[in-house]
């Protein structure tokens, strides 16, 4: 089998697409035929020695992926099952998505249902799903639409983008903050109310109340000026770091207007995740999704990679393994 592997090249990793034998693919109840997989932010870094993301070598790249049953020891599942697979540690300590075959206990596995198709579960991936655990838990937090808009950063990101297209379906004005000149008829159309550049955002620790909430998936920098520029009782919610891990921030976004930061983790509980998937099944279905991706080959991975930590990227990437090609 074809796979994407990464090999200990000093203090971090570095992956190539090699051939290797079955029985050295990580152990599990369930053996699955991967269709499509994405290329996430975390992935990028763990392949091309950004960030010591992986945790035993050698292992197979790729955080989400989605795919058929090929065998299964599980009850719950059988032959032909589609289903998704992301987080429990697949690319990170676990051989993952960018492979012909996963293997991996039933227990990380979500069933497929339509609408979703495995194609459509991979451009959702890690990174809808991040997107729409942040929407929700702007929802549950009290964020309602209203006058001002919600920001998101990193917006044409594969998070950002996701973000900008659900909050958007929800009614939610949006104010796309992406570093990349040329991004706002993009935006727009994915339902954009206003979009500028991080350079634009205010350097006060307080300034005028832009938006009544965020989704960051920058960090750093933009972050504190997101949580500078929120409305009173906002929330705003982090999962990211592409611009930065520190955060240098004051109290006064949450003393003087009762700002929330709330830390987003896509590692959750099965139970979210199935609550989480049912939602991006229905309410936050972003439009055309069969054709948001980038769809990429095994052998255009690492080229896609240095493009997504060289912030050249846009949207969403998936890879396309030869089972899915076989299938068109
Ligand atoms: N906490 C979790 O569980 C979780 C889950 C999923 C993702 N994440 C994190 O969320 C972030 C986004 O992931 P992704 O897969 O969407 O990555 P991605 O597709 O590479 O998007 C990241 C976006 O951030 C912006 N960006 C990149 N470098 C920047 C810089 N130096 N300054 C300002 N903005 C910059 C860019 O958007 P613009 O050019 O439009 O500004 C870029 O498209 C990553 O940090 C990832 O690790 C965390």
């Amino acid at each position: 089998m074809k796979a994407f592997r990464i090999e200990a090249e000093g203090k971090l990793g570095r992956g190539a697409v090699v051939d290797m034998p079955l029985d050295a693919l990580d152990p599990g109840s369930v053996l699955i035929r991967v269709h499509y997989a994405g290329i996430n932010y975390k992935d990028a870094l763990a392949g091309l020695a950004g960030a010591p993301i992986v945790r035993r070598y050698p292992c197979n790249g790729g955080i989400d992926a989605a795919g058929v049953v090929e065998a299964s020891e599980d009850p719950r599942y059988a032959p032909g099952d589609r289903v998704v697979c992301h987080g429990r540690g697949i690319g990170v300590s676990h051989d993952g998505g960018l492979a012909e075959l996963l293997r991996v206990p039933g227990d990380w596995l979500l069933p497929l249902a339509a609408p979703l198709s495995p194609k459509a579960a991979a451009t959702l991936g890690v990174a809808g799903y991040s997107a729409a655990l942040a929407v929700d838990r702007l929802q549950a937090l009290g964020v309602k639409p209203g006058e001002l808009p919600v920001a998101v950063s990193g917006a044409t990101g594969g998070v950002g983008a996701f973000s900008v297209a659900m909050l958007a379906g929800l009614g939610f004005k949006v104010t796309a903050i992406s570093s990349k000149p040329g991004a706002e008829t993009w935006l727009t159309a994915l339902g954009a109310t206003d979009v500028c550049a991080p350079g634009d955002l205010d350097d006060k620790p307080l300034s005028r109340a832009r938006w009544c909430g965020g989704i960051d998936a920058a960090g750093g920098p933009v972050l504190a000026k997101m949580l500078a520029a929120c409305d009173k009782d906002g929330v705003i919610a982090n999962m990211g770091n592409a611009a930065g891990v520190e955060l240098e921030t004051t109290v006064l976004p949450f003393i003087l207007r009762g700002v929330t930061l709330s830390g987003i983790n896509a590692d959750n509980s099965m139970e979210t995740r199935r609550r989480i998937w049912a939602r991006m099944a229905g309410d936050l279905m972003p439009v055309g999704l069969d054709d948001w991706a980038t769809t990429i080959t095994l052998d255009e991975i690492l080229p896609a990679m240095q493009r997504m930590l060289d912030n050249q990227a846009t949207g969403r990437t998936i890879v396309a393994l030869p089972a899915a090609v076989a299938s068109i």
